[in-house]
C-alpha cells in the first residue's frame, strides 16, 4: 500500500432517506464518503423535469456549517429551491451556498441534471469576521 493511500475514499451509493430529514426522491442518487474527515455527500441528478416533493424538511445542525454546491451538467439546467432561515431562494446554475451553523435550511431540487454536493464541517472554521468579509462580497457579486 502507498503511504497515503488512506486519504482516498469510497464514494459508496447510500440512500437520502439514510439521514435525518431526508427522504428518497426518484432522479437522485446519493453518494456518500464513509469515513471522510467531513460530511460530503455527492448527489446526482437525473433529468428531473419538476419536483414538488419536499424531500428535505428544514433542519438545522447546531455544531456544523454547511455548503451546498451546485453543478449543472453541460448543457442542462440545475434548478433548487433552497431554504435560509425563513426565506426560500430559487437558485439556479453553478452555485455555492454557506449555511452557518445554527441556520434553519432545506435543499430541494426543482428541475435539471447536475451534481448537487453537500458538505458540513465543525462550525467556526471560518470566523465570523471571515463570514463579514463572505457576505461582503457575496453582496458585489453580481448575479444573472
Ligand atoms: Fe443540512
Amino acid at each position: 500500500m502507498k503511504k497515503h493511500q488512506d486519504l482516498i475514499f469510497k464514494n459508496l451509493n447510500i440512500p437520502l432517506s439514510s439521514i435525518p430529514h431526508h427522504n428518497d426522491v426518484e432522479g437522485i442518487d446519493r453518494f456518500f464518503a464513509e469515513g471522510f474527515p467531513v460530511h460530503l455527500a455527492i448527489h446526482k441528478i437525473s433529468a428531473i423535469d419538476k419536483n414538488e416533493e419536499q424531500y428535505t424538511k428544514p433542519h438545522a445542525h447546531e455544531d456544523e456549517d454547511e455548503i451546498n454546491i451546485l453543478i449543472p451538467e453541460e448543457g442542462s439546467e440545475l434548478v433548487y429551491e433552497i431554504q435560509l432561515g425563513d426565506e426560500l431562494h430559487v437558485v439556479e446554475g453553478a452555485k455555492s451556498v454557506w449555511m452557518p451553523a445554527g441556520l434553519k435550511h432545506a435543499s430541494n431540487v426543482i428541475s435539471g441534471s447536475g451534481y448537487f454536493i453537500a458538505i458540513r464541517m465543525k462550525k467556526d472554521t471560518v470566523k465570523q469576521e471571515e463570514l463579514a468579509d463572505l457576505s461582503e462580497a457575496a453582496s458585489n457579486t453580481v448575479s444573472p
